[in-house]
């Protein structure tokens, strides 16, 4: 099949229109078996609880194509049961794994010509997302729901790419709370932490880094993704907080960190310690290993990245990383699943 005629070297991170979508909907107590559509629009009831009541949540996920032109998944079933886990958090019906897992795999067959060729550096990403449609004015969970999958084919999140990107630590904005919904992908947190994000880029920083809100000392995550530094005893220290999104990026480096002769450690990070790390990264889906050129905390700034380039064990990560994804490495953990052709 020939491809979308796009420019795919050079592709950002953003919406694009692509042949289809899917849907499915929740009524009288049962999901159906789902449509494909090309309408990029829905209907919608004015008093759905996800437009007044925040009924909504999320994944993100890509798609690659290989050398010998399969296209493959990254981790699909981490994000259908992470999925899964933020539509019971905030009281949605849930669809299956099983349901979620098809649903990609429907969606991508249906969008073949928009993954990008291989080598490209670009890829499909996918956007499940499940809507609290039925009407309720009461704080209550709808009666009805829909879930939906549309994919766009992009490239790098921050547009440097793998370029260091630089922090501020921001303490007037909290983005999550202990016991609140920082560890689900709902819509939410990302609302709450826009005026954060904004007034950093204003300032000239890429994005923020939170702390958490309890103790406003132990460093959370950044606005799109989680964090981790690397100390001068090499070891790989990542925060972990309930009110962070537990990230399947970090759990895949945390395993190939040990691979390089790091040490992970999953800890309370205190923000002093960025004063001591050797390196330090962002890492997500989207972002998937962003080297931090420098942090700014107060009236003091650390630089990591002193020529413009990523230190030595972030690059070997993110080479470690992408091979597995396009699979250029062996899949030794089994992270990477082909989508069928038919
Ligand atoms: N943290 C937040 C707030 C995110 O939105 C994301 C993106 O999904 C991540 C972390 C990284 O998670 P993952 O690696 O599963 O994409
Ligand atoms: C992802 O990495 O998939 C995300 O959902 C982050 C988002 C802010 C783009």
């Amino acid at each position: 099949m020939d491809k979308a005629p796009l420019d795919w070297p050079n592709l950002e991170f953003g919406y694009r229109k692509t042949d289809k979508n899917i849907r499915f909907t929740w009524k009288d107590g049962v999901w159906d078996k789902g449509v494909l559509t090309e309408d990029e629009t829905i209907p919608l009831h004015m008093a759905a609880t996800c437009l007044h009541y925040g009924q909504e949540c999320f994944e993100g996920l890509k798609v690659f194509e290989t050398k010998s032109g399969d296209a493959v998944v990254f981790r699909i079933d981490e994000n259908a049961k992470r999925f899964v886990h933020s539509c019971e958090k905030i009281l949605m019906e849930p669809v299956s794994e099983v349901t979620f897992i098809d649903a990609v795999f429907r969606v991508v067959k249906a969008n073949r010509r928009f993954v990008p060729p291989h080598g490209t550096g670009a890829s499909l990403y996918i956007r499940p997302l499940m809507l609290g449609t039925g009407p309720q004015v009461g704080v209550k969970p709808a009666g009805e729901y829909m879930f939906m999958v549309f994919v766009t084919p992009v490239g790098p999140y921050f547009k440097t790419g793998f370029k260091p990107v630089d922090l501020i630590v921001e303490e007037k904005v909290d983005r999550a709370a202990p016991l609140g919904v920082g560890d689900v992908k709902v819509g939410g947190n990302y609302a709450a932490g826009l005026r954060a994000s904004m007034a950093a880029r204003a300032k000239g920083y890429t994005e923020v880094l939170y702390l958490d809100a309890k103790h406003k000392r132990y460093i959370d995550e950044s606005g799109p993704a989680n964090f981790y530094g690397i100390t001068k005893d090499n070891q790989y220290v990542t925060p972990d907080s309930e009110s962070i999104l537990p990230s399947i990026t970090n759990k895949s480096i945390v395993t190939l960190a040990e691979e390089i002769g790091l040490r992970p450690q999953r800890r309370e990070v205190d923000i002093e310690e960025i004063f001591e790390f050797k390196e330090a990264g962002c890492c997500g889906t989207a972002a998937v290993i962003t080297p931090v050129g420098s942090i700014t905390f107060r009236d003091r700034k650390v630089v990591y990245s002193k020529d413009g380039n990523a230190g030595k064990y972030s690059t070997e990560l993110y080479e470690k990383l992408t091979a597995i994804q396009v699979g250029d490495a062996p899949d030794d953990y089994d992270w990477v699943r082909r989508i069928p052709e038919q």
